[in-house]
């Protein structure tokens, strides 16, 4: 039997079905670069960048390095018990690069849900309100509140009941939502839905934050208009709401900056951090206006393992070497390649409805007769079968799942970057293309 096959099968017996794989029986035993090698020795070119962590790409070896020397050092003592200096460090250089207009705080937890439960805490302190207002297709983590805001119900059925004051709006989605509308009518028209929420779900007063990623991830690639990111800001300011940016997939890169709120001019009052941020290690952050984060009092934020040494000292190494070796450039390169590859794909492939995305967070969207409300998903399966078969793993997104999304290390060199678009295009073209006859 295979070692991937028999390693799946021990899965099995002993791993919760719960702890769901979105893409086939994929094992991994090492990564390098943007290629990762699994149980039976096959390599792989990784599209998914183990959901949009590996941005640094697998195994830098300055990061690994950062890890080896500080692991020796000190493996843990807990910010609430002992101060040790890459916690301070790493939020030295998280305000310093991520500045929220004026004197801006940090503080360190595990995971983007974490990130996302205490960004909603201290709003809640600072404001002294309790509503949340988030949106359709979001995706906020797994935690009793993250999955609160998160919206597609697969990932919650049986899981509630759940945190209450949340209150939700459609997101400015301009593929499904603005058929026939320009950007400009589209973007009032959902500027006018949040204005109208006051009166029809929640009154501004009682609302803490609104809390909206800049670009969806899981809910499909899908950016917000900026100027819809811009005239949320407005309506922030004008009824004391604060607005939370989650950049969990986002930041570090991704997008062509460290944050994809800079691509929109705009500054929220908090933000959420994660994924490559760590490099592979399990970190994240919330960072936010001096006045808000001080608002929460002590003990009311964090946790034994938030901004553990060692995961502190790989996400310094990986702000060193995407500075260093130009990460925001590379995304906006790679993005491009991309976008003009699907592009071309969605002029030749009747089942490509949609290509978006901001850099190097692309997604492409199957639909019938590209049409927004006939989704292809038993397609996109096929496809992303299809990639598999041959060497390249790439994962789905969206409400409805057919959206391919790529994540891929921005360390990819052109050549992979161009095999795998070329196994996609030929994936998409093979699918019949008189089905929707
Ligand atoms: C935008 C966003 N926020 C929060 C999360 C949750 O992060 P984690 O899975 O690390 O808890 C994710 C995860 O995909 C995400 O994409």
């Amino acid at each position: 039997m295979k070692t991937s096959q028999n390693l799946i099968d021990r899965r099995r017996a002993v791993v919760a079905r719960g702890v769901g794989q979105f893409a086939g029986d994929m094992t991994a035993v090492s990564a390098n670069g943007a290629r990762i090698v699994d149980a039976d020795g096959r390599e792989w070119i990784d599209f998914a960048g183990g959901i949009g962590v590996m941005n640094v790409g697998h195994c830098d070896p300055t990061v690994v390095a950062a890890i080896r020397e500080q692991a020796g050092k000190l493996l843990h003592s807990s910010i609430h018990v002992a101060t040790y200096e890459p916690y301070v460090e790493l939020c030295e250089k998280l305000v310093e690069l991520l500045p929220h207009g004026g004197p801006t705080k940090a503080m360190l937890v595990n995971s983007g849900a974490e990130a996302v439960e205490n960004a909603v805490k201290i709003a809640r302190q600072a404001t002294g309100r309790s509503a949340i207002l988030c949106y359709s297709e979001a995706f906020h983590g797994r935690t009793l509140l993250g999955m609160s805001l998160t919206s597609k119900t697969t990932y919650k059925i049986g899981c509630g009941p759940f945190a209450p004051e949340v209150y939700r709006l459609p997101f400015p989605d301009r593929f499904h939502r603005g058929v026939g509308l320009d950007e400009a009518a589209f973007v009032k028209r959902e500027l006018e839905r949040v204005e109208s929420a006051f009166t029809n779900h929640v009154p501004a007063e009682h609302l803490a934050a609104v809390i909206i990623e800049p670009v969806l991830g899981e809910g499909g690639s899908i950016p917000v208009p900026f100027g819809y990111l811009r005239g949320l800001r407005e309506i922030c300011d004008k009824r004391g709401i604060l607005l939370i940016i989650d950049e969990v997939q986002t930041g570090f890169a991704r997008t062509g900056k460290w944050a994809a709120y800079e691509h929109a001019g705009v500054i929220p009052d908090i933000s959420t951090w994660a994924k490559s941020m760590g490099g592979g290690m399990p970190i994240s952050a919330v960072i936010g206006k001096a006045k808000i984060i001080d608002a929460a009092l002590p003990g009311t934020v964090g946790g034994t393992y938030g901004g553990n040494p060692v995961a502190c000292a790989a996400a310094l190494a990986t702000i060193k070497v995407m500075r260093e070796q130009r990460f925001n450039e590379r995304a906006t390169i790679v993005g491009k390649t991309i976008r003009e590859r699907f592009d071309r794909l969605k002029q030749k492939s009747e089942w490509v409805g949609d290509v978006r995305g901001l850099g190097a967070m692309v997604g492409l969207e199957l639909c019938h007769d590209r049409d927004p409300a006939r989704p292809a998903k038993e397609q996109l399966e096929s496809v992303l079968a299809a990639c598999r078969e041959r060497g390249v793993l790439v994962i789905p997104a969206s409400r409805l799942g057919n959206v391919l999304r790529v994540l891929c290390p921005l360390v990819i060199t052109d050549g992979d970057l161009n095999k795998a678009l070329t196994v996609i295009e030929e994936s998409v073209l093979s699918l019949p293309q008189k089905a929707n006859a």
